[in-house]
């Protein structure tokens, strides 16, 4: 099947590139871009006023299979993610079971290859059955296909684990993900600590564990000389140790999600679950330093944690709801949103944090628009006006803390291995 995109703004931050073209897509890999091509027998795409770009990649994604299929599964998730723009997903291994040895690793890719309709890479856990206690089989994970390693979910509270996690990791020169937040330090608390949380007579997750446990991480990946992923940072003091530790030379790379770059802790005010989250949503000045670190690269790239639970589970009282909502089908909107059509960031910003910077810093084959990459293609409408409704989401999660936003922009057609999987919002496969 061949595929002709005509006319788009084609923006491929790979080679800083940002200009109308035209991109014909046969067998499954990029065949062509440039000026007035033509290809007999193509599907062609009217792509004028569309930004063309190669396809959005989620480095932090909770598919919840197995075992968590009330909350998602590969077949929900990836559908949720093709609604969003994504073509590939890395999903956490905080299932039933934990996601800690390669026949675990080796079956979620082979699902993913029959039921998904994106690409889906597998992130091992480090330690076994996330306990903590003992390493997990890393090595034959790696070999089976996993792309990094992390007990996400919650904090590694072993230093010596993490050590020999990095040290075993990083030669196979693959990162450590942390959940970095002290969880002794934080552990108790259901929102940020600060004047909100005071006023409200919550108990809070403090800032400074975040930037504990995010300078220990540091620490130990320096030390180690491995690659270490910071995930999900939402304190200022984390976004200045990364900062410092990278002017430093060390392997460290980051992410930060969309609702901790555009929400703070007043959205708690209302006791609503969907905003409860790990890290929990910050103050502001939290925010704009967040923002600042990603417009400085410190921050390398954007991630959703997508993290979907049964409704039930969350329409509960605040403090018995489970932390985490969905995130795949409202991130595009939200970044463009918020990010884009306020000056913080250009478009070809967006499409390096949510694009090109994870294909690059895990090593993965999409995240470029060249002749005969992947024709994993994202074809983005930036000024498309839409109103957040969570019933409508492909996920089975149906909370999100953007419920009845308006929002501008939306991925409007998704191509995975040069074949259209969504088109105006439909998942078509
Ligand atoms: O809020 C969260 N939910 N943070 C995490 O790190 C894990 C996630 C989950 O798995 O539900």
């Amino acid at each position: 099947m061949k595929l002709l995109i005509k006319g788009g703004r084609i923006i491929n931050p790979a080679d800083n590139t940002d200009e109308v073209g035209d991109i014909l897509i046969e067998d499954k890999v990029i065949a062509a871009i440039g000026q007035n091509l033509s290809a007999d027998g193509a599907q062609v795409i009217d792509a004028a006023g569309l930004v063309v770009a190669p396809g959005l990649i989620d480095m932090h994604v909770h598919l919840r299979e197995p075992g968590l299929e009330a909350k998602e599964d590969i077949v929900s998730g990836t559908r949720a993610a093709a609604a969003g723009g994504f073509t590939t997903v890395a999903c956490m291994p905080n299932t039933k079971p934990v996601v800690d040895n390669s026949i675990l690793v080796a079956g979620i890719i082979q699902r993913a290859q029959t039921e998904g309709v994106v690409n889906v890479k597998v992130i091992g856990a480090l330690s076994k059955g996330l306990e903590g206690k003992e390493l997990a089989e890393i090595g034959d994970m790696i070999q089976a296909g996993a792309v990094a390693i992390s007990d996400d979910g919650g904090h590694l509270d072993s230093t010596r684990l993490l050590k020999t996690g990095l040290e075993y990791t990083g030669m196979f020169e693959r990162p450590v993900i942390t959940h970095s937040e002290d969880e002794e330090l934080a552990g108790e608390g259901y929102m940020h600590e600060g004047s909100v949380s005071a006023m409200l007579g919550v108990k809070g997750r403090p800032a400074v564990a975040e930037d504990i446990a995010v300078a220990r991480d540091i620490m130990l990946a320096e030390y180690a000389n491995a690659p270490l992923h910071i995930a999900h940072v939402s304190s200022k003091g984390a976004v200045e140790l990364i900062r410092q530790a990278k002017k430093r030379g060390v392997k460290v790379t980051a992410e930060a999600t969309p609702h901790h770059l555009t929400l703070t802790d007043e959205e708690l005010k209302t006791f609503n679950t969907a905003f409860k989250v790990n890290p929990p949503l910050r103050s502001a000045e939290h925010v704009e330093a967040l923002i600042a670190g990603l417009k400085d690269g410190t921050i390398d790239m954007i991630a959703t944690d997508h993290a979907p639970h049964a409704f039930e589970e969350k329409d509960v009282e605040f403090r018995y709801a489970p932390s985490g909502f969905a995130g795949l089908e409202t991130a595009l909107a939200v970044v463009l949103t918020e990010l884009y059509h306020t000056g913080k960031l250009t478009l070809i910003e967006v499409i390096e944090k949510m694009s090109a910077a994870p294909a690059r810093t895990f090593g993965l084959p999409g995240g470029v628009l060249k002749v005969g990459a992947p024709a994993d293609v994202t074809i983005i409408d930036s000024e498309y006006k839409w109103t957040v409704d969570c019933i409508k989401f492909y996920t089975r999660g149906k909370h999100s803390p953007f419920e009845g936003r308006n929002l501008r922009g939306r991925s409007l057609i998704t191509i995975v291995n040069g074949s259209i999987i969504m088109q105006n919002g439909e998942v078509l496969t």
